[in-house]
């Protein structure tokens, strides 16, 4: 194709901004999307219709951790995701489910579990009802959530967990196995963060994602992708050889990448906003870079949409107590250079 005939055939793609069957597509922008936090959603319509008019996926934020959803041991509570799966439904966007399993976010009844059989049936029991009552509607799953120790290279390769200290690294087979026997079509995906930095630890993070995948692999367990969190220090670089290295070794195994939730950690950047959003669209620029010149991603999903909300703020507190500047919006839901940048790189203009 021509590079006139690639620009026409981008226009086109631009007029079908927003048609979730366009952005699904081969040849179509990477689909984008965001997670959405209940509370916030439920208050605040400029929110619902950012997510509205910016998202093809959604992934509801907090709504589907255990901690959401089995606060009492016996009893399901489905109400906050079941009104975040009926907007994206209702709105025609795609959904990711987050997420299975997770060794944070636990009621306390479920760090209390005492014995590995207790553990098995938990997990067997949750995957099931969990997936099930989705099934055909979450598209995608991030099975396991940071099952990887931060640093490899001083022990692991597994985090310490509730479910790794009872069941040891069969807690993965486990998640897999149950959410591919629940819902054969879903996409399971291995989520974890700290790949992208230039240090040993997250080189050995990216070693031990593809470990685990290859012996699911070897084992007939069906994983489909990594997913990659993606929140970016502002104040660390990049690391592109690493990470285009990464994306290679990934469609060896026959896998497929995500950005899973991507923003930027701006906690040391100097105070002035616009120099702080102009830092951290460079970042953006240069992480996506690295991935998309090497492989294109299934989605890219940002942890938020606005800096009117953002985990950052609280996580990653500035000395100057000044908010924080993560997200493609700003607090009044601008578009700052940031949107751009992703917008450039889901539709091939980069
Ligand atoms: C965060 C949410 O954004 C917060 O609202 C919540 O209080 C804590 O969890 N990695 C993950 C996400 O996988 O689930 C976390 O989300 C952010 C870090």
């Amino acid at each position: 194709m021509t590079r006139r005939g690639l620009l026409r055939g981008t226009s086109a793609c631009l007029a079908a901004a927003g048609s979730l069957g366009a952005a699904l597509a081969a040849d179509r922008p990477i689909p984008f999307g965001s997670a959405a936090e209940i509370e916030t959603f439920r208050k605040d319509a400029r929110y619902r219709d950012a997510l509205k008019r910016y998202c093809d996926v959604i992934v509801p934020m907090n709504d589907l951790k255990w901690e959401a959803l089995r606060h009492d041991r016996p009893r399901f509570d489905f109400s906050g995701a079941d009104e975040l799966v009926g907007f994206a439904e209702a709105n025609k966007k795609a959904l990711r489910g987050h997420t299975l399993l997770w060794g944070e976010a636990l009621p306390p009844w479920a760090k209390e579990m005492a014995t590995r059989a207790e553990a098995e049936r938990e997990l067997v029991n949750h995957i099931e009802i969990v997936v099930d009552r989705y099934k055909g509607r979450v598209g995608t799953w991030d099975v396991v959530n940071e099952v990887i120790k931060y640093d490899p290279t001083e022990g692991g390769p597994y985090r310490d967990t509730i479910w790794q200290r009872l069941l040891g690294p069969e807690h993965v087979d486990i998640a897999f196995r149950t959410a591919a026997r629940v819902d054969p079509k879903a996409r399971l995906v291995l989520n974890d963060f700290h790949f992208e930095e230039p240090v040993p630890g997250a080189a050995a993070r990216r070693k031990v994602a593809l470990d685990i995948c290859r012996r699911l692999k070897d084992k007939g367990i069906p994983v489909h992708g990594i997913g990659m969190q993606a929140h970016l220090y502002a104040d660390k670089g990049i690391d592109v050889d690493g990470l285009q290295r990464f994306m290679r070794d990934l469609d060896e195994l026959g896998l497929d990448v995500e950005i899973t939730e991507l923003d930027v950690i701006d906690w040391k950047l100097p105070a002035d906003p616009a120099q702080r959003d102009k830092t951290a669209a460079a970042l953006v620029s240069t992480f996506l870079e690295a991935i998309v010149s090497a492989k294109r991603p299934k989605a890219i999903v940002t942890w938020g949409l606005t800096d009117r909300y953002s985990w950052v703020h609280e996580t990653f507190p500035r000395k100057d107590s000044a908010r924080a500047r993560p997200l493609p919006l700003d607090a009044d839901y601008r578009q700052k250079p940031m949107m751009a940048v992703l917008e450039r790189y889901r539709r091939g203009l980069a």
